[in-house]
């Protein structure tokens, strides 16, 4: 009884690691410690995009490491019935810019040579670098002084975006690269490809938000 009670727990134990060791950085699209040309900095997985100590301050700090984005001034996305405008992208959607425009290459931090590859251009979101007029709006508020915008879920803390509440995910109450990606992968393939925080399947992502 004793034996079989030790042997369930191991059990879990071990399942429950493997169910983590899946959900990480380490072997996501995200580990670059095979693919980069590294000169100096031998595979340290964080190392592309955050660093211990590092001259990147103004970029909401996080202790960003990856040098920024080349883009000046970004074509936003426009629309006539927005409630609030997308203006240049800010917070963290510029620190996933500084790969996913493709100015900059993915070996682009200190102590690396530069000059690499850029992510892939199906990956590369700001089509011809500066161009976010056909991408989802980033970096407006979610409800822009409109809790009278039926056309959207209101972020109540007690309403559920995947693992988190909805305004969990809006740093700022604004919608981010990071609103709708998981960028460390802690949630692994659970929702499918593309490091999404929800199942999409039937929309259901899109309907977290929008009533439709
Ligand atoms: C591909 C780039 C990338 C890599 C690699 C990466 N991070 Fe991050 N990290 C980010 C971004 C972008 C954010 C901001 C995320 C957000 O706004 O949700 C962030 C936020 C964080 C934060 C603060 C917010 C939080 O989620 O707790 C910590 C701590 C952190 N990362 C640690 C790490 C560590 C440790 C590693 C290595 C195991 C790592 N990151 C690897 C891009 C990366
Ligand atoms: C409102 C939610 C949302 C926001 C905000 C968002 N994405 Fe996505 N993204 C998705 C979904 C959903 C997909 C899955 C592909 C699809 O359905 O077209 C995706 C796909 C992608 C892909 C795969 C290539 C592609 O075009 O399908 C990349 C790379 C990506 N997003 C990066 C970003 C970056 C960088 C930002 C910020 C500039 C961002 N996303 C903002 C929802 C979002
Ligand atoms: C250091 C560069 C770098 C940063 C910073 C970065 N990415 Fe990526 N990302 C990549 C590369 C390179 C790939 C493609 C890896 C591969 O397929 O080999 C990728 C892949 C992706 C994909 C595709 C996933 C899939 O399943 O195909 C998404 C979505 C994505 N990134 C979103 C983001 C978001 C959102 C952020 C910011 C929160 C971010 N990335 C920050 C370099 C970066
Ligand atoms: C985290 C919440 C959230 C998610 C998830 C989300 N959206 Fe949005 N979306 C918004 C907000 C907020 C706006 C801006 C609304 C406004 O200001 O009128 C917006 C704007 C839009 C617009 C432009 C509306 C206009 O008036 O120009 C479209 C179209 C849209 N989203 C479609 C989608 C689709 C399709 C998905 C799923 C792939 C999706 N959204 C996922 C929050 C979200």
């Amino acid at each position: 009884m004793k034996k079989t009670l030790i042997l369930v727990v191991a059990l879990m134990f071990v399942v429950g690691v493997a169910g983590m060791a899946s959900a990480q950085i380490s072997g996501s699209v995200h580990d670059f410690s095979g693919s980069i040309a590294w000169s100096v900095t031998t595979g340290e997985i964080c190392k592309p995009c955050h660093a211990p100590h590092t001259t990147n301050v103004d970029l909401d700090s996080i202790l960003w490491n990856h040098d920024p984005s080349l883009v000046a001034a970004y074509q936003p996305y426009a629309s006539s019935t927005m409630n609030d405008t997308a203006g240049q992208p800010d917070g963290h959607s510029k620190l996933c810019l500084s790969c996913h425009d493709g100015t900059v290459s993915i070996n682009a931090f200190p102590g690396e040579a530069g000059g690499g590859a850029m992510v892939a251009g199906s990956l590369q979101i700001a089509k011809g670098g500066d161009d976010l007029r056909g991408q989802h709006p980033i970096s407006m508020l979610y409800d822009a002084g409109a809790t009278s915008d039926d056309n959207l879920v209101y972020p109540a803390s007690s309403v559920l975006f995947g693992a988190n509440t909805l305004d969990q995910v809006l740093p700022g109450g604004k919608v981010q690269c990071s609103t709708c990606h998981d960028v460390h992968n802690t949630l692994g393939e659970t929702n499918g490809a593309f490091l999404l925080r929800l199942d999409n399947s039937a929309s259901g992502m899109c309907l977290a938000c929008h009533v439709k």
